[in-house]
């Protein structure tokens, strides 16, 4: 029986009661379209403006207990020179990183995308564990098209490709997060995605345990259980909640170390509904909390609105958010 001491003091910090992780792991195209939302050219100088006014806003540790960042943010720093890693540090907030090189096509699958990076990752691994690194994300993409998509090869596949990666963090003393997002987008309905869905989870858990990953030491980042953004019948916080808790019931095991949520594109006060109807229902296996991007940053960045004197005004914004997740996690928003 192994016994990864580190991992399982990883995961279980990243996963304290009432707090979440911020995902900060933009690329760095996907940063410019957050930076565009304010009128900001995709400049480095720009980027770092906006990591540095995340990561240094006051008192998000209260909430705050992981940040993911991206190849370019974690070897980044402040204006003043202290590097974001280290910062993130001081404050008791543990430092990730995104690991995963985005998604190609899958040649004769139409419509669906594999995941790639596992080149060199050993040695990346050890580099950013130098940097500060802790915990690593890696995302697959899954979308749902009426009765084509996804299928059994694809999900396979990608399965296999986060095994890997799984391996090779834990061998590294790196928390592995593994997130198969399900797309949000698209007109399918809460039944085919939470069928989807517990496909996928099953299919990933078994491809885990074949290959003896450790689940205590590793993190299921999920979708929440919803109908596409555009059916015609949205799906409430309590059937998201409902829908969701069914699915991990059917397909996580219960050594995981504990599941966080992306936000998928909901609007920032929709996640946070839905995760506190989640979070309402209490008491599952494993620890639940959040994991967002956008509906975290995209209050912030109405705040900031891309102008240094708004700039402490926005960082109260975000720990607002924050807390209001906190919350939710707990079921304790309302
Ligand atoms: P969103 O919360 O914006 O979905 O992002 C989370 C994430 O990490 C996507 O990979």
């Amino acid at each position: 029986m192994k016994t990864n001491t580190k991992l399982y003091e990883t995961a279980a910090a990243l996963l304290a009661s009432g707090k979440g992780v911020l995902a900060a792991d933009e690329s760095d195209g996907t940063a410019g379209k957050r930076l565009a939302m304010v009128h900001l050219p995709n400049e480095p100088e720009n980027r770092q403006d906006f990591r540095e006014l995340l990561f240094t806003a006051p008192d998000i540790e209260k909430y705050v207990s992981g940040v993911i960042m991206y190849d370019s943010s974690i070897r980044n720093s402040t204006d003043e020179g202290i590097p974001f890693p280290d910062v993130l540090t001081a404050k008791g907030i543990m430092p990730g990183i995104k690991v995963d090189l985005g998604v190609r096509d899958l040649q004769d699958y139409k419509g669906e995308v594999i995941t790639q990076g596992l080149d060199n990752l050993t040695e990346r691994f050890k580099d950013y564990y130098d940097m500060g690194a802790r915990f690593a994300k890696w995302r697959s993409v899954v979308s749902i098209d009426e009765n084509e998509t996804p299928t059994d090869a694809a999900l396979k596949m990608n399965a296999i490709m986060l095994t890997r990666y799984a391996q090779l963090a834990q061998e590294a003393g790196i928390v592995p997060i593994v997130e198969p997002e399900i797309i949000h987008a698209g007109d399918h309905s809460l039944q085919q995605a939470e069928m989807v869905t517990t496909r996928t989870l099953q299919i990933l858990f078994q491809t885990l345990i074949e290959y003896k990953v450790d689940l205590a030491g590793l993190i299921l980042k999920s979708s929440m259980v919803l109908a596409g953004d555009s059916h015609p019948q949205q799906t409430s916080p309590a059937e998201v909640a409902q829908a969701t808790l069914r699915t991990f019931h059917m397909s996580v095991p219960h050594e995981c170390a504990g599941i966080v949520f992306l936000s998928g594109g909901q609007a920032p006060d929709r996640a946070t509904e839905n995760l506190n109807a989640i979070g309402k229902l209490g008491g599952q296996p494993w620890p639940i909390t959040f994991s967002f991007s956008r509906a975290i940053e995209e209050p912030f960045l109405n705040a900031w609105d891309g102008k240094p004197e708004n700039g402490s005004k926005a960082q109260e914004v975000l720990l607002e958010t924050c807390k209001k997740n906190s919350m939710a996690a707990l079921g304790k928003l309302n």
